[in-house]
């Protein structure tokens, strides 16, 4: 593969310089190069993430607050991993909480703010999230809480903005939307959700699993309450990140034990963290913003770095969701549920889930499999969008997720393994 510079606007993505940091890319698969087309379910690492995962055990493998270099050198590397991370999502270092997985803090922030809640008190949902963005808010029910879900356009698989202003009323407490769907990439307008959570005095909650590797976030312009996402989707070790508003988020009483700090960030950091993980969540970020500086090498700081890097994937991903989508449409037999207007792209992520006529979502997934192109087949947890487009008990979907290490090559490469699957039969 020749190196692909693409130069739109003032962000050039060098993916031969991308795909050189990630030693799984070349994974083979009965002889032809792996296509990781899996990255909603969870990204491949650079090298320096291998490497400040094991730098971590050699160097500096201890509890924290010891009297002692490698404790000292893990309390260090801990507060520059929270430093990294709100770079990453604009805000301060101690508005930033490490935890095991997105869905593990939202349990966690749910019990919190649903030690507020009673009878009668409503919060608003969406038909288009993860279950990790759900169950955790379903759970409020048991006190009497009220859920509402708000409407999804089954044609493009667009929230329905009207009817989810229209479900907010004056006992609404908290909004908890996706900024974009894990199943079939719609990124959602989740400024305005915040907007319309706030007029009406509720809290909003961000699940940007699935928008973290895609495109930059600023929650201090979304003006969130609190926004989650799990840096093992954006090219770190498995583990989850929350970002709390720092006047909301001290206000609140999470479960926790008696010694852990009742101050921010600690306060939601139950138990004894990863720490070799979070030492490659560091390195992830540091990765993309190299990755900026490469883009822009008159990037400021960490901050505007990482903001280079984003204009470049996204400008990048784009570039490859026209062959995609344009390719997938074109199979006999196949259908695609999300947005497929390219005018629209700028709406959605590289994420398609298709079906094809004749053909189960698991046996697609296998043979593309044995081919050495990874991707995903079933609901993916976004279980109520599956139940609702009829397509849970078939099998769900498949699902092609890309990523800004993926390639033109691969996007042809999947579209023709399918077209002469769909055909075989
Ligand atoms: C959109 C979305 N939200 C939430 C989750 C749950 O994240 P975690 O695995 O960190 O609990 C996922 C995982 O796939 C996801 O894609």
């Amino acid at each position: 593969m020749g190196t692909q510079t693409l130069n739109r606007k003032s962000a050039t993505l060098d993916i031969k310089w991308v795909r050189e940091q990630f030693p799984s890319l070349k994974l083979k698969v009965n002889g032809r190069p792996a296509a990781f087309l899996d990255g909603p379910g969870g990204t491949q690492v650079p090298q320096r993430v291998i490497d400040a995962v094991t730098n971590y055990f050699v160097q500096s493998n201890a509890n924290v607050g010891g009297a002692y270099l490698t404790s000292e050198r893990n309390d260090a590397m801990l507060a520059e991993a929270h430093r990294a991370m709100a770079d990453l999502l604009g805000c301060e270092a101690d508005e930033v909480s490490f935890g095991q997985n997105m869905t593990t803090l939202t349990l966690l922030l749910s019990r919190a703010i649903g030690r507020e809640l009673g009878p009668g008190d409503e919060i608003l949902l969406t038909w288009l999230d993860h279950d990790g963005n759900v169950s955790p808010w379903l759970a409020l029910e048991e006190k009497g809480v009220v859920i509402q879900r708000a409407e999804v356009n089954p044609a493009d698989c667009t929230l329905r903005l009207d009817d989810l202003a229209a479900r907010i009323t004056p006992r609404t407490r908290l909004v908890a939307v996706g900024y974009a769907s894990n199943a079939v990439g719609t990124i959602n307008p989740v400024k305005e959700i915040v907007r319309l959570a706030h007029a009406a005095g509720a809290l909003a909650v961000i699940d940007a699993v699935h928008y973290a590797p895609h495109g930059s976030i600023d929650v201090r312009d979304l003006d969130c309450d609190f926004l989650l996402c799990s840096p093992y989707k954006f090219f770190a070790p498995h583990s989850g990140v929350m970002y709390g508003k720092r006047a909301v988020s001290s206000r609140l009483r999470p479960y926790k034990v008696r010694a852990q700090y009742d101050r921010l960030p600690e306060q939601w950091e139950t138990g004894t963290l990863s720490h070799e993980n979070i030492a490659g969540v560091l390195a992830a970020v540091e990765y993309l913003a190299d990755l900026g500086r490469h883009c822009d090498p008159a990037a400021a700081n960490r901050r505007a770095a990482l903001l280079a890097a984003y204009e470049a994937i996204r400008n990048y991903e784009r570039v490859l969701m026209e062959p995609l989508i344009s390719g997938l449409l074109q199979i006999p037999g196949l259908k695609l549920y999300g947005i497929t207007d390219p005018l629209r792209f700028g709406e959605r992520t590289p994420t398609a889930a298709v079906r094809i006529e004749g053909h189960t979502p698991i046996e697609l997934a296998r043979k593309l499999g044995e081919r050495g192109i990874f991707t995903w087949d079933g609901h993916y947890f976004a279980l109520d969008l599956a139940r609702r487009l009829d397509v849970e008990a078939t099998g769900g979907w498949l699902r092609i997720g890309l990523v800004h290490y993926n390639t033109v090559e691969e996007v042809e490469r999947v579209v023709e393994e399918l077209k002469r699957i769909a055909a075989s039969r």
